[in-house]
């Protein structure tokens, strides 16, 4: 295992603007990783993924690319400028587009390249609309199953999937295609909005590499001392 799929806690910075999410992670006097996404990074540009690695922390970039070979390569070849530590897209826009990112990130010069992993199904999409607006009629797991099959065999590192996929990913793909699993909360937690919750502790036993936290870090009264909780039950230290 390299230094980059380390086990770690991922802070998601689901913050609407650049001062917000500085003075976040001013507060960690250790570098952290965290996620920037969507939100984030559209209302602030590209600088704050400069500023919050100036910081010293690592930057997960969920930028989530889906559009032709050719864009989603030049794509990934301007987040490798920005240094970020994992980028991802959608496992949906097939294997031609996955390897034209795969291979853009293998024959870039920089020393320190980042994981690419793939969103297989958003976790918003359930059986009835994968059935009835995508036209897909097999069980979920399944086509999860088949995305992160086409993502490893395109050249990715891994996907993005709840923890409950873990076993079976792991299990197919091998220990070593790593498993990035949001849906998180601590046992005394609230669910909030997501809809099927692991505690830190069950995404330690069942084998997720990296999880994914948001609001139980960062709208906690004390975000360094949840961070450092959660930390400590999810790697067992
Ligand atoms: O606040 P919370 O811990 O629910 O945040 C989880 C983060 O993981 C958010 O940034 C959310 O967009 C992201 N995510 C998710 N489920 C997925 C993919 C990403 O919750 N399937």
């Amino acid at each position: 295992m390299n230094q980059k799929n380390a086990k770690a806690v991922i802070v998601a910075l689901d913050f609407s603007n650049a001062q917000t999410a500085i003075e976040f992670t001013r507060k960690f006097d250790k570098p952290i990783f965290v996620k920037i996404g969507m939100e984030l990074f559209y209302a602030a540009g590209p600088s704050i993924v400069d500023e919050i690695k100036k910081q010293g922390h690592k930057v997960f970039l969920d930028l989530k690319f889906h559009d032709i070979p050719n864009t989603v390569a030049g794509a990934t070849r301007s987040c490798l400028e920005l240094g970020a530590d994992i980028m991802n897209l959608h496992a949906g826009g097939g294997s031609k587009m996955m390897r034209a990112a795969a291979e853009e990130i293998k024959n870039s010069q920089i020393p320190d390249k980042p994981l690419l992993i793939a969103v297989t199904q958003l976790t918003s999409t359930d059986q009835q609309m994968l059935k009835a607006e995508l036209l897909i009629d097999i069980p979920m797991e399944d086509t999860v199953l088949a995305y992160a099959e086409n993502a490893k065999n395109s050249g990715l590192n891994g996907v993005v999937c709840s923890a409950l996929e873990v076993r079976r990913i792991k299990d197919k793909l091998g220990e070593d295609f790593i498993t990035v699993t949001p849906g998180i909360r601590p046992a005394d937690g609230e669910i909030g909005d997501q809809a099927r919750v692991v505690t830190p502790q069950m995404a330690r036993e069942i084998g997720s590499d990296y999880i994914v936290v948001g609001r139980p870090i960062t709208k906690a009264i004390d975000p360094v001392a949840a961070y450092h909780q959660i930390s400590k039950d999810f790697l067992g230290e």
